[in-house]
């Protein structure tokens, strides 16, 4: 029995743990692109990538940012948005959705964080970030005129425009499993006489209140598309229960019922 538990213990922390927070809204999203040919196909192709082998103990970055770029570009924005900016109340959920894009390859290098003084500098001589990070400034940018400092009408573009960085040399992430706070991989600790400049292009990540509202608000444009998934992880309680009070036999069939969901484990 001991056994036969361990693995569906598993499962069900892969899957999210049940709580009264409800689904895992990262899951959701996963399984709609999961069933859309283009974005299921688009997204195998970066962890293809992002899972390949270059140097020992490295990755071949290039080309899984590459990919995430693709797959941003091409992929249905429903659907691409809703994987990447899917709303947590739980820490299985936001671990999800930081694992999104395979940060170890696309966001993390080995050794410690560079200083932001790098991804700004390769950004501002790349003819494909320099644009993006123009375009994430100006969409994302508190605006003096609005009454709280943020146009909402914009929260919809300065999240395409964050999406637009994911795959470039300024490929931000969420930090944590415990918030939905984002910055790229960077700090700011040595970076000399060009510390403010450090510190401001940071700044448009961590401490930016109209990327954080327009994330927030990403709840409420929740895709249609997805309503579907509702009815489909309704109630983790249920295998949960059922691995829990039951012998084998019935533990076994639980598990081949979540099989479809461990094949997705690895694309995401
Ligand atoms: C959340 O992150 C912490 C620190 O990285 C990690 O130890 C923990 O296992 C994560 N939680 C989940 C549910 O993945």
């Amino acid at each position: 029995m001991g056994l036969c538990v361990a693995p569906a213990m598993m499962l069900l922390l892969l899957l999210g743990s049940p709580s009264s927070a409800g689904r895992n809204r990262c899951l959701d999203a996963a399984e709609a692109c999961t069933e859309d040919a283009r974005c299921q196909r688009l997204r195998t192709e970066y962890v293809a990538q992002c899972l390949g082998r270059a140097a020992p103990g490295g990755c071949p970055r290039a080309r899984c940012r590459r990919a995430l770029r693709r797959f941003f570009a091409r992929g249905p924005p429903a659907l691409t948005h809703a994987l990447l900016f899917c709303p947590c109340a739980n820490a299985a959920c936001a671990e999800r959705r930081r694992q999104t894009f395979v940060p170890a390859c696309a966001f993390s290098g080995p050794g410690p964080a560079p200083s932001c003084l790098a991804p700004l500098d390769a950004c501002e001589h790349s003819r494909i970030c320099r644009p993006r990070l123009l375009a994430f400034q100006a969409s994302c940018a508190p605006a003096p005129s609005a009454p709280d400092g943020c146009l909402l009408d914009e929260a919809p573009r300065c999240l395409r425009a964050y999406a637009g960085l994911v795959g470039t040399a300024v490929t931000p992430n969420y930090v944590d499993n415990a918030s939905a706070r984002v910055a790229p991989w960077c700090d700011c600790g040595a970076s000399g006489n060009r510390r403010e400049e450090c510190e401001a292009f940071r700044g448009l990540f961590t401490r930016n209140r109209c990327l954080d509202g327009a994330i927030q608000a990403f709840d409420g444009g929740w895709p249609p598309i997805l309503q579907d998934q509702l009815h489909v992880h309704q109630d983790p309680e249920h295998s949960l229960v059922q691995v829990s009070s039951t012998d084998g036999l019935l533990v076994g069939s639980s598990l081949l019922s979540m099989l479809p969901v461990l094949a997705h484990q690895p694309l995401l």
